[in-house]
């Protein structure tokens, strides 16, 4: 493995990180330790015992077809065959967060980054950026999906986009990402479902964004989402709820350039507002709230 380099400090949702010039690595799978190994089969087996009944049907029968299991770390260069069989998309190994730029770019061309190391066994609950099993188990298995993975590309289409307008735009675009692709929920026939991978990664966001009285559970809208601010370092205040992937992509089809102008001239929302408008599934109780740090 080609040891990278640490070119600059990027502000981020994590605050300053180290982004990296040489963005894609092999992933050095014979370095992981029995540790790390353990550490995957933990979580792994945990969120498989969590996840039935929480987690979206799609994301579901995508992991039984992804064939990863809790015995070892998978190995990118197994699930590359049926991920490109499925969808064409590929995984590639990277060191952790990339410039905003080098990220879109990758996912433009339907290649998903995935951090290759592990967190260690005192992380098992929270850790402050992405490892593999956040971006592997997290986010890996709804690119089998047709509609999801298109919408994925199209969001790294949108997001170089997005980089050629300016940062306002960025922010705008990058909380769709959040509220979507990281903490996204579904209406399934039978009740609602977690589809964003920061929530199936977490055993307590699991439960918590599902059967906790506290966050606001909100119907999916575009412009409110890009407005509104979110938390890093506790569970969200609110959700939001899409009916289906379907409308996701229809609803990111249309050009955001006329949008990003208009929400130039408007206040962004704290995280655990509700307005007039909104889409209620559940008003939350706001128990346990900080009253600051959303971003
Ligand atoms: N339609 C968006 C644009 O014109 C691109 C996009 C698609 C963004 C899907 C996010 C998700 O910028
Ligand atoms: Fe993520």
């Amino acid at each position: 493995m080609e040891s990278p380099k640490r070119v600059e400090h990027q502000l981020t949702d994590k605050g300053y990180v180290p982004v990296y010039t040489t963005s894609v690595v092999e992933q050095p799978w014979d370095t992981y330790t029995d540790t790390d190994h353990q550490v995957w089969a933990q979580l792994f087996e945990r969120q498989k015992a969590v996840l039935p009944g929480r987690a979206s049907d799609e994301f579901l029968s995508a992991l039984a077809a992804m064939e990863m299991t809790p015995d070892r770390i998978p190995k990118f260069d197994d699930l590359n065959p049926i991920l490109r069989a499925a969808t064409g998309w590929e995984l590639v190994g990277v060191e952790g967060l990339l410039p905003e730029l080098t990220f879109f770019d990758h996912l433009a061309n339907r290649r998903f980054p995935v951090t290759w190391w592990i967190r260690k066994p005192d992380q098992m609950d929270y850790l402050s950026e992405p490892d593999l099993f956040h971006d592997l188990f997290g986010h890996v298995p709804l690119l089998m999906n047709p509609v999801f993975a298109d919408y994925m590309e199209a969001y790294g289409r949108g997001g170089v986009k997005a980089h050629g307008i300016g940062e306002d735009a960025l922010v705008n675009l990058t909380r769709l990402y959040w509220y979507t692709v990281e903490f996204g929920l579904i209406r399934q026939k039978d009740g609602l479902r977690i589809y964003g991978s920061g929530i199936v990664s977490s055993k307590g966001e699991s439960i918590h964004c599902l059967e906790s009285d506290a966050p606001n559970r909100i119907g999916f809208d575009l412009e409110r989402i890009m407005r509104t601010r979110y938390r890093i370092d506790t569970y969200q205040k609110t959700y939001f709820v899409i009916d289906s992937f379907e409308q996701l992509m229809d609803a990111t089809g249309p050009d955001f350039a006329p949008i990003y102008e208009r929400l130039a001239r408007l206040e962004s929302v704290p995280a655990g507002d509700v307005l007039d408008g909104d889409r209620v599934y559940n008003r939350g109780t706001g128990e346990g709230w900080l009253n600051d740090g959303d971003v």
